[in-house]
């Protein structure tokens, strides 16, 4: 019987995860773990790439072993990634010459700010669908390249290679013999022309970018290439790559123009498929591929919000508030509202629609009536108040309100974070059965590359719902959140508007 079972692994911000599905694409088995984060400034935030090999292998044979499937039966293997992380590794070792440095590393805000005051936003915006801002790849990879000695140099020889997370992965995988990435991670560091989809040679010089240290792109389900069979215990194609959110849409079968997902991880992002028009948005949110099949793209609006889940892990590890993060769910019902306080989670700065690097956390309106459980409310409501501000966008963008908004992540499964989410995006909240859709998606592409599953069809037609979300708060209600939540915002931005 040809093989069914299709093992995918999803790098995050904070863990990597092995998952085994099988031909019905239900989770088999899984395996994650945790790693370091390192802090070396104030807005710096690193990863070594060591770590995440290890983890990747560790939780890959692990997954294996508890699914008490064979690695010569698992027909292929899905990789799917924090976005916008970059690394840059000697091609002769395959040693990285430097951590990596992560999507929410803001070192490169003074780079892009003069690149703005130079006029070149418009260009890069027509090319890539971004905007100038530190969380793309872009300025991280030229920091490692004027910071580690010699390595300029050596980049333009062609001696060292750059690559997302999942390049990095497909080339240890693959023992150094691939060196290639995919449509959506290609299209997330400021160098690739989404529209002609090739890297961009003037984007490349005007972000010191040299052309010789790039990945090759192919479409999301494609036969990338083969582990060593000595890693897995068998050589097993990598047949699909994804960047993590736009593996999520896919995952949630969001196949349809006018269709949308929002996952709460680390960050939260909303992605909107537009089908195969691109749309330019007015209102600063990102025009990003959200997967190509056969040389065609279907493309995407994207709000990226960099804090979700990281302000619930602030209030447990950073001040202690809570020691679990499900307790936020039973906190956030305690109190009857938030009491008057509003927290503005830029941590690292506001993503979409604001774009301010520089800005940092706040919370309003503290009395001594507020506890910890309106600090846990406060936290939750923010992630629902910057849904909300991505939809009003893409609305006003032309992208339309979707019928429903799709859940997933983490905190999907916390109910009255849901509920409150389809209060304030005044849409129906759809929570899938299967919440790990962001390894789903991958899992969808990887199969679809290798013959398990024939057909966007047919993936449609796995997915189901656990729940749905109505909105039950009335206007008056709504608009009185939403004014408390937007006057906190304008006073956190770091020029208020
Ligand atoms: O763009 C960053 C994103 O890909 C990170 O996702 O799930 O690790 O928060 P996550």
């Amino acid at each position: 019987m040809a093989a069914k079972h299709i093992l995918v692994v999803d790098q995050g911000t904070t863990s990597t995860r092995s998952i085994v599905f099988d031909g019905h694409a239900h989770r088999v088995a899984m395996a994650q773990t945790e790693f370091a984060q390192h802090y070396p400034r104030p807005g710096w935030v690193e990863h070594d790439p060591e770590d995440i090999w290890r983890d990747t292998l560790a939780t890959a044979r692990e997954a294996l072993a508890k699914s008490g499937v064979a690695a010569r039966d698992i027909a292929a293997i899905g990789i799917t990634n924090q976005r916008e992380t970059a690394v840059v590794w000697d091609r002769a070792t395959g040693d990285p010459i430097h951590r990596a440095i992560v999507w929410q590393d803001r070192r490169g805000a003074g780079r892009c700010a003069e690149l703005r005051s130079d006029g070149a936003e418009e260009l890069v915006r027509a090319r890539t669908g971004l905007l100038l801002d530190p969380y793309f790849s872009a300025t991280k990879i030229a920091w490692i390249l004027d910071e580690v000695a010699g390595a300029r140099a050596r980049a333009e020889r062609g001696e060292l290679a750059f690559g997302t997370i999942d390049s990095f992965l497909l080339w240890r995988l693959t023992g150094g013999a691939v060196h290639a990435t995919d449509v959506t991670n290609a299209s997330r560091t400021l160098l690739y022309d989404i529209h002609r989809q090739c890297w961009d040679a003037e984007l490349c010089r005007l972000l010191r970018v040299p052309m010789a240290m790039l990945p090759q792109v192919h479409d999301n389900a494609h036969v990338y290439g083969t582990t060593l069979p000595d890693l897995l215990g068998a050589a097993i194609p990598v047949a699909g790559i994804a960047g993590d959110q736009q593996a999520a849409l896919f995952g949630q079968a969001c196949f349809a123009a006018g269709s949308a997902k929002s996952t709460y991880g680390t960050g939260c992002f909303l992605l909107l498929n537009t089908g195969e028009t691109p749309i330019a948005s007015a209102n600063r949110l990102l025009t990003t591929p959200a997967y190509r099949q056969d040389g065609r793209m279907t493309y995407a609006l994207e709000g990226s919000i960099f804090i979700a889940g990281a302000a619930v892990k602030w209030l447990r590890d950073g001040i202690g508030v809570i020691t679990h993060a499900s307790q936020t769910d039973d906190l956030a019902t305690r109190v009857p509202d938030n009491h008057g306080v509003y927290m503005v989670p830029a941590f690292v700065g506001l993503g979409a629609p604001h774009w301010d690097a520089e800005a940092r956390g706040a919370i309003y309106g503290l009395t001594l009536g507020a506890g910890a459980a309106h600090l846990a409310r406060a936290a939750l409501e923010a992630v629902a108040f910057q849904t909300m501000d991505l939809a009003d966008a893409m609305a006003a963008d032309g992208g339309g309100r979707p019928a429903t908004l799709r859940v997933d992540g983490g905190m999907a499964a916390n109910d009255w974070l849901c509920g409150f989410l389809a209060d304030m995006v005044d849409t129906p909240v759809e929570r899938p059965a299967e919440l790990e859709t962001t390894a789903r998606g991958a899992a969808f592409h990887a199969g679809l590359a290798t013959g398990v599953w024939p057909s966007l069809d047919h993936l449609a037609g796995l997915w189901s719902r656990e729940r749905c979300f109505e909105p039950t708060m009335p206007g008056d209600d709504r608009a009185r959140l939403a004014e408390g939540w937007h006057d906190a915002v304008r006073r956190t931005l770091s020029s208020p508007g």
